[in-house]
């Protein structure tokens, strides 16, 4: 069978990452959650106080981007591969809402995109690959055979991300979580560089009313006819 490439898209808290490590791991792909990327980064600002919510050492952290190395690493008990950011697991501390708070900020600076990129193509360099974002089918891989694009209610998917935060004992309120999806949702769509677009030849899922299983079956359907 031939391998392709295949990039998720979307607005966050779709379930974009649950469709795609479950595809990956049924095509026996690799699975990259670039969004995790964006997030390791981020923490790095924050642990080396170049971030917060109210001052950003722009300069100061493209200067330091050198010294930045994310690894992903595959977890075999958890079936997908977690982030390392030099050296540390970050896979749960990156999901934090510190974190989620401050990524778009980040995600918005071209020479840090242009540095993520560069190594999510070298990743995908030899196809076999399922990727999640907000520009892989734009920019990353714009010549991907399967890209989907996935929306839902901000409602629906500020529900999911504060079910996440409860399971995690996070301390954040409905209203907080509903904030950052809408906050995050406008600064994804309006930034200079990369904006979230649907690309024009991708699919797009609503799943405001689709089970998981529904829409497993429906993408991994449609990655099948394209690779038989
Ligand atoms: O998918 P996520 O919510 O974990 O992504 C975190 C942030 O990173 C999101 O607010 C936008 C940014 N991002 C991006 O700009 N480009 C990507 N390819 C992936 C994520």
């Amino acid at each position: 069978m031939k391998k392709i490439t295949i990039a998720i898209d979307g607005f966050s808290s779709t379930g974009k990452s649950t469709i795609a490590k479950e595809l990956a791991a049924k095509l026996k792909y690799v699975y990259v959650d670039s969004g995790a990327m964006y997030r390791a980064v981020t923490l790095y600002a924050i642990q080396r106080n170049l971030i917060s919510e109210d001052k950003f050492f722009k300069k100061e952290l493209i200067k330091e981007l050198k010294q930045i190395q994310l690894v992903f690493k595959f977890n075999s008990a958890l079936g997908f591969a977690e982030i390392y950011l030099n050296g540390v697991n970050v896979e749960t501390e990156i999901r934090n809402m510190k974190v989620s708070r401050l990524v778009s900020k980040v995600a918005e600076v071209p020479e840090i995109r242009k540095k993520l990129v560069e190594q999510q193509q070298k990743m995908g360099k030899y196809k076999g690959v399922v990727m999640d974002g907000r520009d892989i089918g734009t920019v990353v891989f714009p010549d991907a055979e399967l890209k989907i694009f996935m929306t839902a209610s901000a409602e629906k998917r500020a529900k999911r991300r504060f079910d996440e935060f409860m399971e995690r004992g996070e301390q954040v309120t409905f209203e907080e979580t509903l904030k950052n999806v809408e906050y995050r949702d406008y600064i994804d769509t309006t930034r200079k560089d990369s904006p979230l677009v649907k690309a024009k030849d991708a699919i797009e899922i609503d799943n405001s009313t689709l089970t998981k299983a529904e829409q497993f079956e429906k993408v991994y359907k449609l990655a099948l006819e394209i690779i038989r």
